[in-house]
């Protein structure tokens, strides 16, 4: 209707947490002819969408499959529970711990190396987009040699999954990837299997429950959407706290004070600044929800970035406050999170403590090594995208 903002509009990239607002107030279930979906924005009902099983993910499957394969986003019911419980292990806070914390110091320590005598840098192209990658390269055991395979890989998956303007180019570059991303993985993940090591991928083609296992195909999948879904949006992540933090030296200040603060100043960016900003379902039936009827196997958007605003569950919710006392950060990282940054439910991020793991290595080293931290003379950070968001680049200046 005239007067409902546009999601697919310049405006609404530019700035679309007004139009959030305007969203939550005046049209709570909306249709959108463009994107061809029912959205939903408040709070309640975005949570709703996450929990409550008639929703499932059946409508990924067409734009997942031709750049990953089938993963577990893709999977509901015992199918999704049994390859969930296949992987999730892995990523468990006691495992990463034990297993991958050198891997996460030393990916860290590297790139900062590379700045840290220069005075200034782009903390997104230095930092952000290549420490998430180069964290799972050598969690599975990859070749550090082949890092920028692995980083054109995911640059060409990523630009696929956000090609809202179909470039066939863009088209064409996603689909040849998942080509050389088999011809590449197979013949590891098969040599893996006779020869297991401690890495990541060795646990992967190990794994097995109630005689399940996942086969090469299976295993190859999972490690491109681990590719995706743990690279852009930790990077996504650290370009926005660093953003938001020199925006506020005061709450940087006290991070840098009190290092034990790095939890909650990352759930309080996953509020305010989530890397995904929206998230799509299927009803498996027709549902009631935002005053009105979703039809059964139509396709339903909830606004993750609306949600972690709405004003009938924060107080100031406009606010980047790391202090907020109706954020727990206790449980940000789990599955009773009171944001809908990593979804809710049984697709919960099966990543959650590895990002936040980065987060706290990441931070405390660019703090120790970066002194007196600021933002480049004329440099206003600005957010970037419609499904997913962050900063395009962050440049700074320190003391060398
Ligand atoms: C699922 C966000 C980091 C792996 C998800 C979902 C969201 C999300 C919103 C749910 C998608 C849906 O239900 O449709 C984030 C954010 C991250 C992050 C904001 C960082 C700040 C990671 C990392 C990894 C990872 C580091 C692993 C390396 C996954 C996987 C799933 C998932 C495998 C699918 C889970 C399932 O289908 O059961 N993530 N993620 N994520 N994430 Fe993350």
């Amino acid at each position: 209707s005239t007067g409902t903002p546009d999601i697919l509009s310049a405006e609404f990239a530019a700035d679309p947490y007004g139009a959030y607002a305007v969203l939550r107030e005046e049209a709570p279930l909306l249709w959108h002819e463009g994107m061809q979906s029912y959205i939903v924005s408040r709070y309640e009902d975005v949570e709703r969408v996450f929990k409550d099983q008639v929703f499932t993910t059946a409508n990924y499957d067409w734009q997942l499959e031709p750049v990953h394969g089938k993963t577990i986003l893709q999977l509901s019911g015992r199918e999704h529970s049994v390859r969930r419980a296949l992987v999730a292990p892995a990523f468990r806070g006691s495992e990463l711990e034990q297993k991958f914390l050198p891997v996460i110091e030393s990916n860290a320590r590297e790139l900062i190396d590379g700045f840290r005598g220069r005075g200034t840098a782009d903390l997104v192209e230095e930092f952000a987009t290549r420490f998430p990658i180069g964290v799972i390269v050598d969690m599975l055991g990859l070749d550090k040699a082949d890092h920028a395979r692995f980083q054109k890989w995911y640059t060409s998956i990523i630009a696929f999954l956000g090609n809202l303007s179909q470039d066939p180019d863009v088209t064409a570059s996603g689909l040849r990837t998942k080509e050389e991303f088999a011809e590449y993985m197979i013949p590891i993940v098969r040599a893996r299997r006779e020869n297991p090591g401690d890495d990541l991928l060795s646990t992967l083609v190990t794994a097995e429950i109630d005689g399940e296992t996942m086969s090469d195909e299976d295993v190859k999948a999972f490690c491109s959407l681990l590719l995706a879904a743990g690279g852009e949006t930790t990077d996504k992540a650290i370009g926005s706290l660093f953003a938001l933090l020199l925006q506020h030296p005061e709450q940087l200040q006290a991070v840098r004070d009190d290092r034990t603060l790095i939890p909650q100043a990352f759930a309080e960016t996953l509020r305010f600044a989530p890397p995904v900003h929206m998230i799509m379902r299927q009803p498996a039936e027709d549902v009631e929800i935002g005053g009105g009827t979703v039809p059964a196997g139509s396709t339903l958007t909830a606004l993750i970035g609306a949600a972690n605003r709405d004003e009938r569950r924060y107080k100031n919710p406009d606010a980047f406050d790391i202090f907020r006392d109706d954020l727990n950060a206790k449980n940000a990282f789990s599955a009773a999170a009171d944001h809908m940054a990593f979804a809710l439910g049984r697709h919960f991020c099966v990543g959650a403590l590895l990002a936040k793991s980065e987060i706290e290595v990441g931070v405390n080293q660019l703090l120790d090594a970066l002194p007196n931290l600021r933002l480049a003379d004329g440099h206003t950070p600005a957010e970037k995208g419609v499904f997913t968001r962050g900063q395009a680049a962050l440049p700074v200046v320190f003391d060398a």
